[in-house]
């Protein structure tokens, strides 16, 4: 089945056809910059650009970077504040007259993961962190999905959430070395372990791809991994989850 899948992020919007049975992408990526606003029309405009792009009339699944529940947006993540208690489903299904479904974009990069990637067959707790604009967390437990897990919501310090300090936006935003940030996002990974004592740690989101960059600062007992999917992984997993029905989608 072709499924469009979606990966909705502070800085980009992304879209691909995915065949959703072998979670292989069909087609280019095609990105469009999130609008600065972040705001729920602005952005449902986005989404309905992206569909129209590949002039797709089957389901879509959408990964967003919030907590998601029954379709419903529960936190304002790195978006706008407006968005809290909004039926993204609802928003994006009126927007585009197709089928919508949506769940948080780090469940779905680990849902993508977990059955087509380095997760296959992972027995155990197998946390996916993604590193973008924030820092998203989707958690596994022999294969299924716990959803919601925000790890990157701990405070730090000053910080209401270490992802302010640590995601790949503070990298960016200070100008900081692979080193300066490994040390960095190497303490997160200290707090997840201290915290739920994973398994495995499967890295996704735009900076895995550069994990030989900063490799050598994480100083974790727990393997450490980068998934191979990278940043596919969240259009992939988005897609895949729109026809498995995640549970609370
Ligand atoms: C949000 C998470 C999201 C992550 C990555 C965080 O700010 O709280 O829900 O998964 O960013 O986008």
């Amino acid at each position: 089945m072709v499924v469009l899948g979606i990966d909705i992020g502070g800085s980009g919007m992304k879209g691909a056809l995915v065949n959703s049975v072998t979670g292989e992408m069909l087609t280019e990526r095609f990105r469009i910059p999130t609008p600065e606003s972040r705001k729920p029309q602005e952005m449902a405009e986005v989404v309905k650009k992206i569909v129209e792009h590949f002039n797709h009339k089957g389901p879509v699944g959408v990964g967003f970077p919030t907590i998601i529940r029954r379709g419903v947006c529960k936190s304002k993540g790195n978006l706008h504040k407006s968005w809290v208690n909004v039926n993204v489903r609802e928003l994006f299904s009126e927007a585009t007259g197709l089928p919508v479904t949506v769940i948080n974009d780090a469940d779905a990069a680990g849902y993508a993961t977990m059955n087509y990637g380095i997760g296959k067959g992972k027995e155990g707790f197998v946390v996916m962190i993604t590193i973008g604009t924030g820092l998203g967390s989707g958690a596994f437990f022999n294969g299924e999905l716990i959803p919601n897990f925000e790890l990157g919501q701990i405070p730090y310090k000053k910080y209401k959430k270490i992802e302010t300090w640590a995601a790949a936006s503070a990298k960016e935003n200070e100008g900081l070395s692979y080193k300066e940030w490994g040390k960095r996002f190497n303490v997160f990974l200290n707090y997840v372990d201290l915290l739920i004592s994973p398994d495995f740690i499967i890295l996704g989101g735009g900076t895995s791809k550069e994990f030989d960059a900063f490799k050598e600062y994480i100083k974790i007992d727990t393997p450490v991994l980068p998934a191979e999917l990278r940043n596919q992984a969240g259009i992939v997993g988005a897609a895949a989850a729109a026809l498995h029905e995640a549970p609370r989608d």
